[in-house]
């Protein structure tokens, strides 16, 4: 216990993450020490009972600015100006209580596993990404505020340790992905897993939504640990990738180390579920988890959670490096 917070280690059903009692209200006092929390808890924090945050966004963008010292805007380079909070623009809102809205994740076909547990793994759970990997440099931090979630069992976060499971690789594994490139893509350049089994065509692109290489195994630059760095179906490349060097394509030699590596990640040991409460707010670090969401009923059910993104300290591969995603006068290319 610091004098700001109470510490309990790990989540629940975990072998990761933290959960965090705050002493005193956010709008009185900031608890500078969670960061190094953060990072001692392996990239994931619960903090319950912020429900201020709903009354006063704001709160939330102060909360995230203890992570690094840009936070993304959301005014810019989205075209979906419907999903940015009207008065916080650092707030994305992720959400089926607005027109147009992004349906939820599709439930896992079959529904359960074989010995009727709650499927966590790829490729039965599908989805698992960490947040903008196509961007480079790549954000740190996200937050996410429940304002108003749905009922248990539906709509829940589902985070699976890079850590761990880079730790657990078996020798022979951990040595192929030593110096491999992931080649990351943004969902809506057609680049994804289906449209290449479908034989589709990729649309040209824009330089500056260009698919981006990282490194599988990438060394996170506050802890010196080194965690998987992946995600799977919509957002890798499979026209080009899903892996530098390797047979492209959604058959090749690449497409099985994916599918091998994805389901190692996400080994139900790795892995954390979060029920959602009013007022939760999660922090995960995108340098080290991936994530996924589940189903809800968005016909029946409504459900608002606000996210900001936490950019700044992505490592010193990336040192220098301009934005990748920041439109330049270039012109478009195949
Ligand atoms: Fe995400």
């Amino acid at each position: 216990m610091s004098a700001e917070f109470e510490i309990v280690s790990p989540l629940p059903g975990a072998a990761f993450g933290a959960t965090v009692r705050l002493a005193k209200s956010i709008a009185e006092e900031l608890p500078n020490g969670l960061p190094k929390t953060l990072a001692d808890a392996g990239g994931l924090l619960l903090i319950p009972g912020l429900n201020q945050i709903a009354a006063e966004p704001e709160l939330l963008l102060r909360l995230s600015r203890l992570f690094g010292p840009e936070i993304e805007d959301y005014r810019y380079l989205l075209t979906s100006q419907h999903l940015v909070h009207e008065s916080v623009p650092e707030i994305f809102l992720v959400t089926n209580m607005v027109a147009n809205y992004r349906p939820p994740p599709l439930r896992p076909e079959p529904p359960l596993t074989a010995d009727g547990k709650f499927p966590v793994q790829y490729p039965q759970r599908k989805g698992w990404h960490t947040d903008q990997s196509y961007r480079r440099p790549p954000p740190d931090i996200s937050l996410f505020f429940a304002v108003n979630p749905v009922a248990r069992e539906r709509g829940q976060t589902l985070f699976a340790s890079g850590t761990l499971a880079y730790d657990a690789l078996p020798a022979a594994l951990k040595a192929k992905v030593e110096n491999l490139q992931g080649l990351h893509a943004q969902p809506g350049t057609g680049r994804g897993r289906s449209d290449a089994e479908a034989g589709k065509t990729p649309r040209p692109f824009s330089p500056h939504e260009r698919s981006q290489p990282q490194p599988v195994a990438r060394t996170h630059p506050v802890t010196g640990k080194k965690a998987l760095y992946l995600c799977e179906r919509s957002q890798m490349d499979w026209f080009d990738g899903p892996f530098v060097g390797l047979q492209p394509g959604p058959y090749g030699d690449g497409a099985r180390l994916l599918d091998e590596l994805m389901s190692h990640y996400t080994r139900p040991e790795f892995i954390y579920v979060h029920e959602w409460t009013q007022g939760d707010v999660l922090v995960w670090d995108n340098r080290c988890l991936v994530h996924t969401a589940t189903w809800y009923d968005a016909d029946k059910e409504q459900r608002m959670m606000w996210r900001t993104t936490v950019r700044g300290n992505p490592g010193a591969i990336y040192a220098g490096e301009e934005k990748s995603w920041v439109p330049r006068k270039e012109p478009v290319t195949a």
